[in-house]
């Protein structure tokens, strides 16, 4: 199963909880603005997307990167994994509505805790946290619970589904990472020179 492991992330905690999941899975992990994510797509049979919550700004980068891809991950089994401090209930309608973009080939969501690091807010979100914690009475110190353990949780269930999910694409194209920047190029031998970085064709590793 080739799959990839996407996530869009402020302060980290996304990031984090991608990465537990790319490592269990065996798998890259990237950030969704990486640019030869959209080039490549083609080559996953399933993809990974793992966002925080940021109230009115919730899911919508997420969305914007499924609308550009819609088309092609018709054929892909969809994981969508969300992080936040108190929208659980919210995630279904959310993970609904990304569904309903994707059209994927199967579809499976997860929610978990997100994590408040308030060292590296910035001043209009801890004014915006500050708030929301004067409305609803919860302390601004007690939010947020990231747990690794959790995390792994969603890892292994992720990968159980996908050790039984039908690989969509037979053929299994051979492809080469470059070392330096991480572009992946599809083909029998790596390219002459990475378009991204420029390094030349020793600076590409065969991926499994
Ligand atoms: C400005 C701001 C708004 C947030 N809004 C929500 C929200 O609406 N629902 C929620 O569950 N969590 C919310 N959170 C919590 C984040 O989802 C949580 O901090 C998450 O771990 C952030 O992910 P990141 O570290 O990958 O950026 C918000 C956090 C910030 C900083």
């Amino acid at each position: 199963m080739r799959t990839i492991v996407t996530y869009d992330t402020h302060h980290g905690t996304a990031k984090r909880l991608a990465e537990i999941i790319a490592n269990k899975l065996g798998c890259n992990c990237i950030d969704v603005d990486t640019p030869f994510m959209a080039e490549d797509e083609t080559s996953y049979d399933a993809i990974v997307l793992v966002f925080g919550f940021r109230g009115p700004y919730t899911a919508q980068l997420t969305k914007l990167f499924l609308n550009r891809m819609a088309g092609k991950l018709a054929n892909k089994h969809v994981i969508v994994v969300g992080e936040g401090i108190f929208s659980d209930k919210e995630f279904p309608s959310v993970a609904d509505s990304l569904k309903e973009l994707a059209k994927p080939l199967s579809f499976h969501s997860y929610f978990t805790k997100g994590e408040l690091r308030m060292n590296t807010l910035t001043f209009e979100e801890s004014h915006l946290l500050g708030k929301f914690a004067e409305l609803t009475g919860m302390k601004l110190a007690d939010m947020g619970e990231f747990s690794e353990t959790e995390a792994g949780k969603i890892a292994d269930n992720i990968s159980e589904f996908l050790a039984g999910a039908p690989v969509v694409e037979a053929e299994v194209q051979k492809r080469w990472v470059c070392s330096v920047c991480g572009y992946i190029h599809t083909g029998d031998n790596p390219p002459e020179e990475c378009p991204t970085c420029h390094q030349p064709s020793t600076a590409f590793k065969p991926l499994s």
